[in-house]
């Protein structure tokens, strides 16, 4: 044990090795829903600790099996129960007297407001489920949703959801090339999308992008029969009789009763893509009992949810699994009241959030450190125009939150008291699997700390040997958990060689991570070629295929250079065919290649900075060697160069850089 001591500000300092640590404040511990027993009783028996929880959700046909673990790594949770997963959302809420509740307050980026109700939800909902039904969807067809921040993402989601259908939310930041990848890939029937959505104050167009993606002629065959219009930003759009559907017309015609049906625990309930460290994004499946179970459970026990007085707020995007699992299912299983919010932080000005917090009195609000550094560039004035003495808990999400930008988040949102969950998780996850429990544990910045109830995590050497404290490894997970994905979209052994096959019984996170002293768990960054881009994950092979499959493009590597506001940016090095005439110089090849990945990966792939070169640094088997572009990219002195091919090729870059 390290020995602590208070010092004068209540802080709790650890002598040895000096990180601050906040004890839970007394109105968590004493009102705490969880206490620390909690942990205990998930170690005696993990399996019935999350068959309790998948207890608290509706079941049609209760289960009586918990995992089946006999075919790893395809688990199978609760597989002999039946439910449903907007019956859970939604119609239980309403048979529970909650109905008059809001579900939602909805703010648009120009500021139009929505108040709904669950009530209005479900009616919504039930309508936009008898709309699927007469466009053909039937269970485990997939429907792709192209959608800004509006309340229709929502219905849309949990409409695909009630019939039994697979929704695969494209995040509308998307270009066309790559929303036609994931439609094939996942042969969705239809695509759910809006003329546009507000962003900046500008219309960001989706119609139009859907368009150019039925257009292209990438060598499959088109399987989408309608696109569904939701009506939002009034621009003009393109229109092809038959195919094309307006929402509010089609909507309107529908009846208001559905009844929900029963499916199995594992019946799909979503795909959601993701880059990996090749060239194509990976389908993330998951079904739907094990991971509405451990959506809900976290997001009430993290967040220490109050769903009678708590108003929630996740900036996330439903285009991400952030958005999926703390927007959509686990709130609303929990009948939380929540924000959903349209646009940009910036959007009129830097005060939006703020106000949006005061005016709905926000309690508990989960963000990434990308945005708490943004404001903490902008100032703390911005943030002091508005009342937040409502807030009661933080929560942060995306990459690992540095001390500073904690510490920060913490007097100037938490007024000084305020807990922070710093939650570590993934696409694959599903939910939240590092983090603190706000009433349990002694916060410290910059760590996720200690695995959730129920949850068994290491960090392990190479050969999987767990490491002691004060060392550091990579993170595992050692038992199956309830909200796993169950698979890559039609691709199981691209599923096992990713995750599987580097501990053999362990899931490989792909994330570098320490044990401090105490066995806190602190995350150290991605391990493979993964960037983490403000929160989103890029694929550094991904953006060097698109580089190259530009006509005028030799060569491409892409590294992600440590950025003050983004956590990391996107840097690239290319090489010119040397007979190519479009580009006369760099700064020209430059504004077209980075209009190039944008076009053709989509906006947040753009690379920060593209650096012209005529050589790259290789190991003599011809392998690139990041590493030494990213001590350029980041302005360092180059690092060890002894096994290049050619010692001398990092001088000439380091002076093209220059
Ligand atoms: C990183 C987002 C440190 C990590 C939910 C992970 C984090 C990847 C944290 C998953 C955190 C996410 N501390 N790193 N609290 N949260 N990450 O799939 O590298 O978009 O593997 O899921 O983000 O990103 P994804």
């Amino acid at each position: 044990m390290v020995s602590s001591k208070n010092n004068t500000h209540g802080v709790i300092e650890s002598l040895q090795t000096e990180v601050e640590s906040f004890p839970p404040p007394a109105a968590f511990t004493q009102a705490a829903q969880y206490g620390p027993e909690i942990y205990q009783q998930a170690n005696a028996d993990p399996q019935e600790f999350w068959a309790e929880q998948a207890r608290t959700l509706h079941w049609h046909t209760p289960f009586t099996k918990t995992l089946d673990w006999t075919n790893p790594p395809f688990a199978t949770w609760f597989e002999d129960g039946e439910l449903n997963v907007a019956y859970n959302c939604l119609d239980r809420h309403i048979v529970a007297g909650n109905g008059d509740r809001v579900a939602l307050y909805w703010e648009g980026e120009p500021g139009d407001r929505r108040t709904i109700t669950y009530t209005e939800l479900l009616s919504e909902v039930k309508k936009a489920a008898n709309l699927l039904i007469s466009l053909g969807i039937q269970q485990g067809d997939r429907v792709a949703i192209y959608l800004p921040m509006i309340p229709e993402a929502v219905i849309a989601m949990l409409a695909v959801a009630r019939i039994g259908a697979v929704h695969s939310v494209v995040f509308g930041g998307f270009s066309a090339e790559s929303l036609r990848a994931r439609l094939d890939d996942a042969a969705a029937k239809l695509v759910i999308t809006a003329d546009g959505g507000w962003r900046k104050g500008r219309v960001s167009p989706l119609k139009p992008a859907v368009d150019d993606a039925l257009d292209l002629n990438p060598g499959t065959e088109l399987t989408v029969e309608h696109v569904l219009v939701v009506r939002r930003t009034e621009n003009d759009v393109r229109w092809e009789e038959g195919r094309d559907l307006w929402w509010h017309e089609e909507i309107v015609e529908m009846d208001a009763e559905h009844t929900a049906r029963p499916f199995p625990a594992e019946n799909p309930l979503f795909i959601l893509y993701t880059s990996g460290t090749t060239g194509k994004p990976k389908g993330i499946l998951h079904t739907s009992g094990g991971y509405l179970t451990q959506t809900s459970f976290t997001h009430r026990a993290v967040f220490d949810l109050r769903p009678e007085t708590d108003v929630y707020w996740s900036t996330a995007d439903v285009g991400w699994i952030t958005g999926h699992s703390y927007v959509v299912y686990g709130p609303l299983a929990n009948g939380a009241t929540q924000v959903m919010y349209e646009g940009t932080p910036e959007t009129p000005t830097w005060g939006r959030w703020w106000e949006i917090i005061e005016r709905y009195g926000v309690t508990t609000f989960y963000t990434a450190p990308t945005a708490i550094r943004s404001f903490m560039k902008v100032g703390r004035e911005v943030t002091q125009q508005n009342d937040l003495s409502s807030i009661r808990l933080l929560g942060s999400v995306g990459e690992a939150i540095n001390p500073e930008a904690w510490l920060w988040y913490r007097e100037v949102i938490g007024a000084g008291s305020a807990p922070i969950v710093d939650t570590w998780w993934q696409t694959e996850t599903g939910a939240i699997m590092v983090s603190p429990l706000p009433g349990i544990t002694a916060t410290k910045p910059g760590s996720a700390q200690v695995p959730i109830p129920g949850i068994s995590i290491d960090v392990v050497d190479d050969e999987a040997r767990p490491v002691p404290n004060g060392s550091g490894g990579l993170l595992a997970i050692t038992q199956p958990w309830p909200s796993m994905l169950r698979g890559i979209w039609g691709d199981p052994e691209r599923f096992q060689e990713t995750y599987w096959d580097k501990f053999g019984d362990k899931y490989f996170a792909g994330d570098g991570a320490r044990r401090d002293e105490d066995g806190d768990i602190w995350l150290m960054g991605r391990v493979d070629d993964v960037m983490n881009v403000s929160g989103h994950r890029l694929s550094t092979t991904e953006i060097e295929s698109s580089l190259v499959s530009h006509h005028s493009v030799a060569e491409a590597a892409v590294v992600g250079a440590a950025d003050e506001t983004t956590g990391q940016a996107v840097v690239a090095f290319v090489i010119l065919k040397s007979h190519q005439t479009v580009m006369t110089d760099a700064d020209q090849a430059a504004v077209i290649l980075k209009a190039h990945v944008g076009a053709q990966i989509g906006a947040i792939a753009r690379p920060r900075q593209i650096f012209v070169v005529n050589e790259l640094p290789k190991t003599r088997s011809g392998k690139i060697i990041r590493r030494l572009l990213q001590d350029v990219a980041e302005g360092r002195e180059v690092g060890d160069t002894t096994t290049l091919a050619d010692t001398m090729v990092m001088q000439s870059i380091s002076q093209k850089v220059r």
